[in-house]
């Protein structure tokens, strides 16, 4: 995992493969599956169409986007997410004050646990899954407190033709109920995120989803189960599931289908949750992480 090519580190190599729109905008591929830089847009300000345009074409073709030097207020970061769909409340995460579309993403420097440690795509667990997170950093680690990103377009189109056809007719049984309800470890008090994660009397959902989606904006084909969310095949048992999904698991982790972006204060990933799992590394003990997160509705996937 921590071999995962290093997204800034390839900036320079990728800049002549950009794209143009305009004079202005450039969108700079950052590694072979995943990823991509976009430059010259001022996300404070409501988006001109031709820089919309823009945003949609490389999150469509990169799975996610970054954006570096912004400075955003909450109503700002509001108003920029608001440009590609309805918000979802998140009800799990603490909100920041005055503003429950904005999720707070915190570590502070004597907490040992991590929002976001494991691979997962945001909300699978709702029947209407997530379109897209906006992660906005404030405050970050010098070294350390990247994020891994993996292209689930490019884990499923690297599967052989036998197993794209067997998990074909296959759904999977998503749930949130392990992770945030009363059982989790965060609630049984096993970790320390209580008072970071909230409500887990709201943890109720559970829902089922294709195996293998056909993305609903770019028609490509996606591997949709996850190591956080994902608890076993319709029809199948837990026990019966384990090997075909760990199986998955480690196929969709391979490093070529893998990028890892370094935060700086101001920095913004926007992701695509139908097509990438995300990480967030704790590997920054004694110092302060902040972030705030804003989530995207998006539409049924059956
Ligand atoms: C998340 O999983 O939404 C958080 C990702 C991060 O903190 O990098």
């Amino acid at each position: 995992m921590m071999s995962a090519t290093n997204i800034s580190g390839k900036l320079a190599a990728n800049h002549d493969r950009s794209k143009a729109y305009g004079r202005e905008i450039s969108v700079r591929k950052l590694s072979p599956s995943v990823g991509a830089e976009i430059d010259r847009i001022d996300l404070s300000r409501p988006l001109a169409s031709h820089e919309k345009l823009a945003i949609d074409e490389a999150l469509g073709r990169h799975g996610v986007v970054f954006f570096r030097d912004q400075n955003l207020t909450p109503d700002q970061h509001i108003r920029f997410a608001a440009q590609f769909g309805p918000i979802n409340i998140n009800r799990f995460f603490k909100s920041i004050d005055g503003h429950p579309e904005i999720a707070e993403v915190r570590k502070e420097p004597h907490q040992e646990a991590n929002i976001g440690g494991l691979w997962h795509t945001d909300h699978s667990y709702d029947q209407i899954p997530a379109k897209g997170s906006i992660l906005y950093a404030l405050e970050v680690p010098e070294v350390g407190g990247d994020t891994l990103f993996a292209s689930m377009y490019a884990a499923y189109e690297h599967l052989s033709d036998g197993l794209k056809h067997t998990l074909q007719g296959l759904r999977a049984v998503h749930s949130s109920r392990h992770v945030f309800g009363a059982e989790s470890k965060t609630h049984a008090g096993e970790n320390d995120l209580k008072g970071r994660i909230l409500n887990p009397e709201l943890a109720t959902q559970d829902a089922v989803h294709p195996v293998v989606i056909t993305h609903p904006d770019t028609g490509r084909k996606a591997l949709y189960v996850n190591p956080n969310f994902t608890l076993r095949f319709e029809g199948w048992t837990a026990e019966e599931s384990r090997s075909l999904l760990s199986y998955l698991y480690d196929h969709a982790k391979r490093e070529e289908f893998v990028g890892r972006f370094q935060w700086r204060p101001g920095s913004v990933a926007f992701w695509d949750n139908r097509s990438t799992w995300h990480l967030a590394l704790n590997d920054y003990q004694g110092e302060r992480r902040l972030l705030h997160r804003i989530t995207i509705d998006g539409v049924s996937l059956s």
